[in-house]
């Protein structure tokens, strides 16, 4: 299939990106809280929400489920007080773009008593699947099958508390958990929880419905369940993947970015690699402030760094950062833990004139459960290595803004396919992109 032509993005690259760029409420905060806002029966305000493709995807499923949705300067308001079921066949227009429709499962089956969920699309990044969600839903007393048309699932004696334990401290799963248990009846312990700020967050937002949970040490979380969820008033935890990509990008082009909104607290693992690979940065705590990032000049350093649930280093700082590690002298390691193919696109890197290796065994770190099976989540990156301008298409998200990050950072001009891509987690990107000067047409 040819891509469209207005889905290409012209990158003249050389010349090091300046200036400051504003990043909003956190995609993967704000995503779960627009669902969250199904359990409630009264309104709910979110502010600073970002224009990217995964919030028009929400709110369109929410829509066809009844509830109203209004928007105005990035303040959204959902009025759920009319919910209803939706047609299947206008479900499937959802399919394959997006995984948040897997948290619609509790919130339906609390208000609907059932719920139809379209096929998950999301990054292709590794199988993804869902047996966590489904485990989970299943102990709460959800009866869940699987159809032509997606998941179906219905609750005929209603949903219980439950004690359960996660194989793995999957984020998804945590919400899919919280979003269930908040209004089932009786208690639930989870252990081996996702604790990421997302998901604090996501928490503060259940909270001011009126939940009660409590998050214990050692990745435990006990939630009991209430009858009854109001709306809430929420500003999210700004953007800290979306942050760390202009970090990145400011680094690899040898600039400087200040980044409006970035807070450290949600950040810390990522600023103390960048310290260590030579990056400059300065934390502006005044409101409204933000962190500056910047090279120093100089060469840049080889790292070891491994991937991790929070708070750890986190799996979607990884592909912008390597692109920075490109220029980095001697040899860098990425140990991806949390995804199984989120080194894919290092190829194209390569193809750009980055001398990237990667391996089936666990370099550098702690063995994983990907170790021993066959999966390249481990790369060496020597460097540095002079990029050259080059076509390149886009494979997700997060590997589409290293992507764009590599044309920038490279010398001559790169075409980038798929472009489209990124915006379902980047808003206005190019526009931020022309303001810190980088040289870009469609
Ligand atoms: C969320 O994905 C984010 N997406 C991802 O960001 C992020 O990379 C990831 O968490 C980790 O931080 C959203 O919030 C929308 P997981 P999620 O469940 O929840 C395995 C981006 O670019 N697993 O924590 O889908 C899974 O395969 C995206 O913004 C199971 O095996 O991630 C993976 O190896 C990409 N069974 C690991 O757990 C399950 O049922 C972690 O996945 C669920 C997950």
């Amino acid at each position: 299939m040819s891509p469209k032509s207005d889905d290409v993005l012209l990158v003249h690259g050389g010349s090091p990106l300046h200036g400051e760029v504003r990043v909003r409420g956190a995609k993967n905060l704000v995503s779960k809280a627009m669902v969250a806002a199904l359990l409630g029966d009264a309104p709910s305000r979110l502010y600073d929400v970002p224009r990217i493709r995964d919030v028009e995807v929400v709110r369109g499923l929410l829509e066809l489920h009844g509830v109203r949705i209004s928007e105005e300067d990035g303040v959204l308001v959902l009025d759920p007080r009319n919910v209803e079921r939706a047609a299947v066949d206008e479900i499937n227009v959802h399919a394959g773009s997006s995984r948040i429709p897997i948290l619609f499962c509790g919130p339906l089956l609390h208000r609907l008593g059932q719920a139809v969920i379209p096929d998950l699309g999301g990054c292709h990044i590794g199988p993804r699947p869902i047996d966590f969600h489904l485990q989970a839903l299943r102990e709460f007393g959800a009866v869940v099958d699987k159809t032509p048309y997606g998941l179906h699932l219905a609750a005929p004696s209603g949903l219980h508390g439950a004690k359960l334990r996660l194989p793995y401290p999957s984020v998804g799963a945590t919400e899919q958990v919280l979003l269930t248990a908040v209004m089932a009846e009786g208690v639930t312990e989870l252990s081996n929880a996702a604790v990421e700020p997302e998901i604090i967050d996501l928490i503060c937002v259940l909270q001011k419905m009126g939940a009660i949970i409590s998050v214990h040490t050692d990745r435990v979380i006990e939630i009991e369940g209430v009858p009854r969820l109001g709306g809430f008033v929420h500003r999210p935890l700004p953007d800290r993947i979306e942050a760390a990509s202009w970090a990145a990008a400011a680094l690899a082009t040898g600039g400087d970015v200040f980044v409006r909104g970035a807070r450290q607290a949600d950040m810390m693992t990522f600023l103390n690699v960048f310290r260590s690979v030579g990056g400059a940065y300065e934390v502006d705590d005044s409101p409204g402030g933000g962190i500056r990032f910047w090279h120093p000049g100089g060469e840049l350093k080889a790292v070891a760094l491994e991937t991790d649930v929070h708070p750890g280093f986190m799996t979607d700082w990884q592909q912008p950062l390597v692109v920075a590690l490109t220029q980095a002298r001697g040899l860098s390691i990425v140990h991806e833990t949390v995804y199984e193919q989120r080194l894919g696109y290092t190829e194209a890197l390569n193809q750009m004139g980055a001398t990237i290796q990667v391996y089936r065994e666990c370099l550098g770190g702690t063995p994983c459960r990907f170790g021993r099976r066959n999966f390249n989540h481990s790369a060496v990156i020597a460097g540095p290595s002079k990029l050259h301008g080059s076509d390149l298409t886009i494979p997700d998200l997060r590997a589409g803004f290293s992507h764009v990050i590599a044309a920038l950072a490279a010398e001559g001009p790169s075409r980038i396919f798929g472009v489209d891509l990124i915006r379902r987690g980047y808003e206005d990107f190019e526009a931020k992109l022309l303001a810190l000067g980088a040289r870009v047409e469609r």
